[in-house]
């Protein structure tokens, strides 16, 4: 198997730095798994080559004002023409931070991937109220699982 179908791309927003915890114990977990690279990025550094180059993406986003960060919409907005047909197929999951609820963050990212025919092969990780260390293990076992997938070549 090639280096990019083993590589987990983990983008990220964040602006008072919940977010980037929650991504940063998502690249631990997966971590675990020796043979794949991960690679943690803020959305504004992400190109569409790092997204169609990647085997697999988890998606971090925190939920302002009822929907995602406006720097993932902005990947998305910056990559969709280029790629929509080259990612099709490609595994990915979800993670959202919010204050209280994070349901308009996570069906806006996912009514945008599914015009990108994403697969999703975890379900998300949704936190609320603060990042607590139930969260930064369910984050590190959602890493760790993506990673053993992409090891296996299942994902
Ligand atoms: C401008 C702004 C808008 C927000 N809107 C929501 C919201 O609609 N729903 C929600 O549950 N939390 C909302 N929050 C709370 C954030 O989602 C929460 O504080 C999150 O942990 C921020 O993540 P970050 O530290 O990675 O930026 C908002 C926060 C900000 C700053």
């Amino acid at each position: 198997m090639n280096q990019s179908a083993k590589t987990l791309l983990i983008v990220y927003h964040t602006q008072s730095g919940n977010t980037e915890r929650l991504a940063k114990a998502v690249a631990q977990g997966a971590r675990r798994i020796h043979g794949i690279r991960v690679r943690t990025a803020r959305a504004g550094r992400v190109s569409a080559e790092d997204l169609t180059s990647c085997g697999a993406l988890i998606i971090c986003s925190p939920e302002y004002f009822g929907y995602m960060a406006g720097a993932i919409k902005d990947l998305f907005d910056r990559t969709y023409e280029e790629i929509r047909d080259s990612a099709a197929g490609k595994s990915y999951t979800v993670v959202i931070c919010a204050g209280n609820d994070g349901t308009g963050a996570l069906t806006s990212i996912e009514r945008i991937v599914a015009g990108y025919r994403l697969k999703r092969v975890q379900d998300p990780v949704v936190c609320r109220g603060g990042v607590t260390e139930s969260d930064l293990e369910r984050c590190r076992e959602l890493g760790q699982t993506i990673a053993a997938g992409l090891e296996l070549g299942i994902y």
